[in-house]
């Protein structure tokens, strides 16, 4: 089903569309068209996609109606002024030429924060310079000076350079969008809000509409997925109760504020009795507790939370829906190696007990990904924090496999012959040679077969360790994957060890 065309007359309060600030909303990389594609359902004109971040352009209550709205954007930044600055002189005077008592006087309290590099100093000489410049500003022409609250500031200021380009703005958010102002515990590895609701918009959750709607998260974790999925489909505002985010602002229109946030009310009671099957799994009770602690905290009262594993995984009653799961990804040397046992397990389970589902999984470790043995239908990158991560869609197919619990199902293409037959050849010479040699890790195999690019390295009876090498240009990623997925397939069969 389409996504219902957004009648933006009916989101705004003016007859005749004002333009006349220009936004720009910042996001986690990967997830920018995402992000475009909700701005202009929340009523945004002129909406422009860029590397890291949406322009968009509107009234001051379009921008309001923006940060109330959405879940996906870091901050929603309003540009002061863009100038070019040579050097820390020239980062002065070019802030100070902004009209700075329109934004704030001697009774706020503010803070500057830098992004980007540039040449007119490292960020903290930069945040120092326009401090100055800005304090300057309002003693001069208001006989005292405001005060710096860098924790919780009145008013925010963004400084953003590139080169000799600097962008200087008002930051509308404050303490950052994904805070969706409902506390939140714990959680091992906890996803940001604002980039579990945009996984879930690629995943086509908002557009499932009017179904019947169902989702699963088996490693739910603290329950981040649920909260963001309710909200979704409930159509509660994330920032309902964050407060404005820059409360110290002269410009600030608290009318037009209250406006948007009174909307934002009525669509929420409108949508409260929406049904929606929420279930949450998990092998930790202590995570279980943050998710039920956070649920509460977020007025999520009807997900199903149940403590659990993988291999105990079964559908909830009702029709195939999505299953969405962000497993552990091991970042720390020799993690992944340990998880791989687990995703072959999310393949199995997924393959065998949820026909007709769309599953998509977060993964942050390629090797792990071929594990899982399923051919995505599609993959974004995404960055989560610092690591890059792909964002797995496994559509299961009407059909789920029957007979016994083990990985039956899965084959090697037929190109994986000629890789099997040299490792089982490699296998029988060097073992051989091991046992004379008195050794027990040795190299069995070292892309020997140019289109198996990888090293299959022998330690002692049950522990092997293939690393891919990097990809030839020449070589698409797509045949590359399902060669990397062979090998995962034959190594542990020739040498009888567990997947
Ligand atoms: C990366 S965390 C998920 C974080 C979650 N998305 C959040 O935002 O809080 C992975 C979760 O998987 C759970 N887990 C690990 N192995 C599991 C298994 N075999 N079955 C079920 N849950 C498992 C862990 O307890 C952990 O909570």
């Amino acid at each position: 089903m389409e996504p219902p065309a957004q009648d933006s007359s009916e989101a705004r309060t003016e007859e005749a569309p004002t333009t006349d600030n220009d936004f720009f909303a910042t996001v986690a990389r990967g997830a920018e068209d995402v992000l475009a594609e909700e701005l202009a359902e929340l009523g945004a004109y002129e909406v422009e996609v860029v590397h890291g971040g949406v322009h968009f352009a509107g009234s001051l209550e379009d921008g309001y109606r923006v940060c109330v709205g959405t879940r996906i954007a870091s901050r929603i930044l309003l540009p002061l002024d863009r100038f070019e600055a040579q050097d820390a002189d020239g980062l002065y005077e070019g802030v100070a030429r902004t009209q700075w008592t329109d934004h704030l006087g001697p009774e706020t309290t503010f803070a500057v924060d830098v992004a980007g590099k540039g040449t007119a100093g490292p960020g903290k000489f930069v945040a120092l310079k326009t401090k100055d410049a800005i304090v300057d500003v309002i003693r001069e022409a208001e006989g005292s000076r405001p005060s710096i609250d860098k924790i919780d500031p009145g008013l925010r200021v963004h400084v953003h350079l590139s080169g000799t380009q600097v962008t200087v703005s008002i930051d509308l958010v404050g303490r950052g969008l994904h805070r969706r102002g409902v506390g939140r515990t714990g959680g091992a590895a906890p996803l940001k809000e604002s980039l579990a609701a945009a996984l879930l918009r690629m995943a086509g959750w908002h557009r499932r509409e009017g179904e019947e709607l169902v989702l699963l998260d088996p490693m739910c974790g603290s329950g981040t997925f649920l909260i963001e999925a309710a909200w979704m489909a409930r159509d509660v505002a994330p920032g309902l109760r964050r407060g404005f985010g820059a409360p110290g602002w002269r410009a600030h229109d608290a009318k037009a504020f209250a406006r948007v946030i009174a909307a934002a009310e009525e669509r929420k009671a409108a949508a409260a009795d929406r049904p929606v099957v929420l279930v949450g799994v998990d092998s930790s009770e202590e995570q279980l507790g943050h998710a039920r602690d956070n649920l509460k905290a977020a007025g999520v009262t009807d997900a199903v939370l149940r403590h659990g594993t993988l291999a105990d995984l079964e559908p909830p009653e009702g029709p195939p829906g999505l299953f969405v799961v962000n497993p552990p990804y091991g970042e720390r040397l020799g993690e992944a190696g340990e998880l791989g046992p687990l995703y072959s397990e999310l393949g199995d389970v997924l393959k065998r007990r949820f026909p007709g589902w769309s599953a998509w999984v977060l993964s942050g470790n390629r090797a792990l990904d071929k594990r899982i043995g399923l051919r995505p239908a599609s993959k974004r990158v995404v960055m989560n924090g610092p690591i890059e991560c792909r964002w797995l869609e496994i559509p299961i197919g009407e059909q789920a496999k029957s007979g016994g619990d083990g990985p039956g199902w899965r084959k090697a293409s037929a190109e994986a012959e000629m890789f099997e037959n040299r490792l089982r050849k490699n296998h029988k010479r060097l073992s051989r040679w091991a046992l004379q040699n008195e050794t027990s890790a040795y190299r069995l195999y070292d892309a020997d077969i140019p289109e198996f690019n990888v090293a299959v390295d022998v330690y002692g009876d049950d522990l092997i360790r293939v690393e891919e090498y990097r990809r030839p240009k020449k070589v698409e990623e797509e045949v590359a994957d399902r060669r990397l997925r062979d090998v995962m397939l034959v190594v542990p069969q020739v040498l009888g060890v567990r997947p």
